[in-house]
């Protein structure tokens, strides 16, 4: 049994592990309630560690006996694992203990999906298989058999042996028990190889259920095209003979690095035109790449605690994103990152859950794979490179890979290696990964005789744990632009180190106009009072793409604000000025279609509240509607015209480019929706041949009022299709009007396929009911009683899921007394539950702080 009373793990308290794994042994016989696991691992003493005694992590485990060195002892059960003494050198320890997989609902450790069996080990989930120092820093070789079945059985590393009923597999590579992975059972698998630098034939597999294979094509690619990228440009080499690639239904996450057997939520790999939007392909390239990447990011080189998380995680995303960037369009990713993090790790980062990069303390490090630390993490990476330049970061690199393979590492040693290589002090720049909230940035300029100077103050609100904050490094890009829209000074990086910082720029002619934080250098809120003459200018004529769509994201921002607070009326102005850019054939379609995206309401929420102002959601949905309509009825020519544009005739391709034309298609479908009433919406609807432009159309008619045909066509179309009906739950509850998304929700949830259990499922209606704004912070507060009352039901069975999905939560404190109110009982409630689970106990103390 778990320790249900909270325990807190700080950062300073790390010690080693007093005994070093020379070697594992584990023989894994499979049943569904009585699988055994035994285990032969070989300790030596930790020259480095202090005295302690013999401790071993195991939860849920029966043990049937344990010996060391052939004798059998009987060690003290605790409730985190056993304690045993043993003799002093090193020893053998054997064990065996029976666990029942298919009584496993928390997909943690070994459990069963669709009568497959298959593991899930990080964080801290290979203690539910065996007693074990399940710690990353204690790394070990492994060797495992299988035992069951089960026509597949697959395990880390490469295959060695294998006969009737069993599989044998030996990973040559030490690594922590997090990465170890194991599974069995009916699967096909879609080959594929690859020739590695040093000519190195690696077989690929993709591992499905019967019935997906037809769906495994688009990932083998980027797989390969992962593979290939991260020898080119980071020169790193697969270094095993066999990579596969698992994919699961159920599953908490979206996939999982362990050492050559990645395991997958099938939703992030599976692939086919029919039912994957172009978003899917995008992120399923991503996910592929971002898993792989791990394997020298995570892998080869892994974290010393969980503390330093963000070593392997924030990395990793970085150089996803890099990779995203060499296949698509670098400016469409940043602009579409920036969106993503402001939408999830801003809000994280300016409320209750608000931690460092590196926190310094947790209960349950399950909570903290976050945006913080994985989004956060990546933009701190990124950061570093604009500081040192491109050139310098691979050095860093290579040496970070040819120092440290092999070992557990801490931030520390990060930012050692960049030191080293740079000869930079990064002792201020270390702040990003201890500070937590996000830096807000005043600017204010000055222009005479010729020098023009830009003013800095940087300041970063409170936050829990943190009343005072010190200066942080900011890379902040800035370009000038002359009156007449020419860029009179490029693209430089400004380097700001103190509280308040003046940079000059000589010789001028005029005064200019200032682009700043280019391509989101730094990420902060910018405070820039500046008139809506310059916001326009800049959407005109500003050479940075980013700053081009800031520019008019702005303009939304202002509109928007002025139409909820004070009654006006949409901005024709910034409509006509983005008309202009629209109608730019020279600009990327997928760009323009970015260009057409309002803020979201909750982001809407977010700027009222920081100004002061308290949201009603109400008011902000009708503002948005409001500003739609406008902008369709005033490009009722327009429309047209791009949508003509934007028609794809080409077979389908997943690529950058029909991706980037579907999407402004789909976008300008939105509003035309609003002039017809549905009437093209149905008729992409019943043309549509791939799932982008089905479910687009499907998305506009619920919002036109007008979708019980398309639903139910859609239904019969796809019921036996678990990945694209879980589109069809979230759809209608995401996008439906506000004041009927709890009662959709609520309907959704009585059907016989409202597979609960299922994180994607429950994700799809409970999730979504949370990006329906308006709908989920109803006035009654129906919209919070429902979700606590499914996060209550749900956290008996999946901890770990329900606690993430908490977070729902964590702008409480933005709104109106009322809505504040109800959504305190709410959590209380939540809180109240008897036999709560560590995971959701320790997120609602959090949230009601
Ligand atoms: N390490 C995984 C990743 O980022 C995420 C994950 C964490 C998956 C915990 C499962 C459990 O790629
Ligand atoms: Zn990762």
């Amino acid at each position: 049994m778990k320790d249900a009373s909270p325990q807190t793990i700080y950062l300073k308290d790390y010690t080693p592990f007093g005994w070093q794994v020379a070697d594992v042994h584990l023989t894994v016989a499979l049943s569904p309630d009585a699988t055994r696991v035994r285990s032969r691992i070989r300790f030596e003493p930790n020259p480095d560690a202090p005295a302690q005694r013999f401790f071993l992590h195991g939860e849920d485990l029966r043990l049937i006996r344990a010996s060391i060195d052939g004798t059998e002892v009987t060690p003290v059960l605790t409730a985190e694992g056993l304690e045993c003494d043993v003799p002093e050198g090193g020893f053998l320890w054997e064990s065996e203990v029976e666990i029942a997989p298919a009584a496993n609902t928390a997909l943690e450790g070994l459990y069963m999906s669709n009568g497959m069996y298959c593991t899930q080990c990080e964080a801290e989930g290979f203690r539910k298989i065996t007693y074990y120092p399940d710690r990353p820093d204690v790394m070990s070789v492994f060797t495992v058999r299988i035992e069951g079945d089960e026509p597949v059985k697959l395990s880390n590393g490469n295959p060695v042996a294998q006969g009737e009923g069993w599989a044998e597999w030996h990973d040559p590579w030490p690594k922590p028990a997090y990465l170890f992975a194991l599974v069995a059972g009916e699967l096909l698998n879609h080959p594929g190889s690859f020739t590695t630098m040093s000519g190195r034939e690696v077989e690929l597999n993709i591992y499905v259920r019967p019935g997906d294979e037809g769906k495994c094509a688009f990932g083998m690619q980027a797989l390969k095209d992962s593979m290939r990228w991260d020898e080119e440009v980071y020169g790193r080499e697969y270094d095993l003979d066999i990579f596969n690639i698992v994919a699961v239904d159920d599953f908490n996450m979206g996939a999982m690095e362990n050492k050559g057997l990645n395991v997958f939520n099938s939703s992030c790999v599976l692939a086919s035109p029919e039912t994957s939007t172009d978003a899917n392909f995008e992120r399923i390239e991503a996910i592929i790449a971002h898993e792989y990447f791990h394997n020298w990011t995570g892998n080869r080189i892994t974290c010393r605690d969980w503390f330093q998380l963000c070593l392997k995680e924030g990395l990793t995303v970085f150089r996803d994103s890099q990779f995203t960037s060499d296949m698509r369009s670098a400016e469409v990713k940043r602009i579409s990152d920036v969106i993503d993090l402001r939408a999830r790790q801003f809000p994280e980062d300016q409320g209750p859950l608000s931690h460092p990069v590196r926190p310094e303390s947790f209960q349950e490090i399950n909570n903290f794979y976050t945006a913080t630390v994985y989004e956060k993490g990546a933009e701190v990476i990124g950061m570093l490179r604009r500081l040192v330049g491109a050139e310098a970061y691979a050095k860093a690199l290579d040496l970070y890979f040819e120092r440290h393979d092999g070992q557990a590492c801490t931030i520390e040693d990060w930012l050692k290696v960049f030191e080293d290589s740079t000869g930079r002090d990064l002792t201020q720049f270390k702040r990003w990964y201890s500070q937590s909230g996000t830096p807000h940035l005043k600017v204010s300029d000055d222009y005479a005789d010729g020098t023009y100077t830009l003013t800095f103050t940087q300041e970063t609100p409170p936050t829990p744990g943190q009343p005072e904050k010190a200066p942080q490094v900011l890379p902040i890009a800035v370009g000038l632009l002359n009156p007449n829209g020419d860029e009179v000074v490029p693209t430089t990086m400004l380097e700001m180190t103190e509280a308040t910082q003046s940079f000059t720029f000589e010789g001028l002619n005029a005064k200019p106009v200032p682009s700043i934080l280019r391509g989101f250098s730094a990420p902060v809120v910018l405070m820039r009072e500046s008139t809506a003459e310059e916001k326009s200018f800049l959407l005109a004529h500003d050479t940075d793409a980013f700053n081009r769509w800031e520019a008019s994201r702005d303009l939304a921002r202002a509109c928007l604000s002025a139409m909820i607070t004070e009654g006006a009326g949409p901005d024709l102005a910034w409509i006509d000025a983005l008309e202009q850019v629209l109608r730019d054939a020279t600009l990327d379609p997928a760009f323009r279609a970015l260009m057409l995206a309002l803020p979201t309401q909750a982001e809407l929420a977010q700027m009222l509240h920081a100004r002061g102002v308290t949201p009603d959601p109400d008011a902000i949905y009708a503002a948005t509607e409001t500003l739609r309509d406008a902008m369709a009825t005033r490009w009722s020519a327009l429309l047209p015209e791009l949508m003509a544009e934007a028609r794809v005739d080409a077979p389908f391709a997943p690529d950058a480019e029909q991706s980037g034309k579907r999407a402004l298609g789909n976008a300008v479908l939105s509003l035309q929706t609003r002039l017809d009433g549905g009437k093209a919406a149905q008729a992409q609807y019943d043309a549509a041949d791939n799932m982008t432009m089905q479910l687009s159309a499907l998305s506009c008619l619920i919002t036109a009022g007008a979708e019980d045909a398309a639903l139910a066509a859609f239904e019969a179309q796809w019921k036996d299709d678990r990945l694209v009906m879980d589109k069809w739950f979230a759809l209608q509850v995401a996008a439906t009007a506000p004041e009927k998304a709890v009662a959709r929700a609520s309907a959704l949830t009585e059907r016989a396929d409202f597979d609960w259990k299922n994180p994607n499922r429950f994700r799809a209606v409970m999730g979504s009911l949370a990006m329906n704004h308006a709908g989920f912070h109803a006035k009654d507060g129906s919209g919070y009683r429902f979700l606590a009352d499914w996060l209550i039901k749900l956290d008996e069975k999946n901890p770990q899921t329900t606690a993430r999905m908490c977070s729902v939560f964590q702008t409480w404190k933005r709104y109106d007394a009322d809505r504040q109110a109800l959504m305190k009982a709410a959590l209380e409630r939540i809180a109240a539950r008897p036999g709560l689970s560590r995971d959701v106990t320790e997120m609602v103390t959090r949230l009601l702080g």
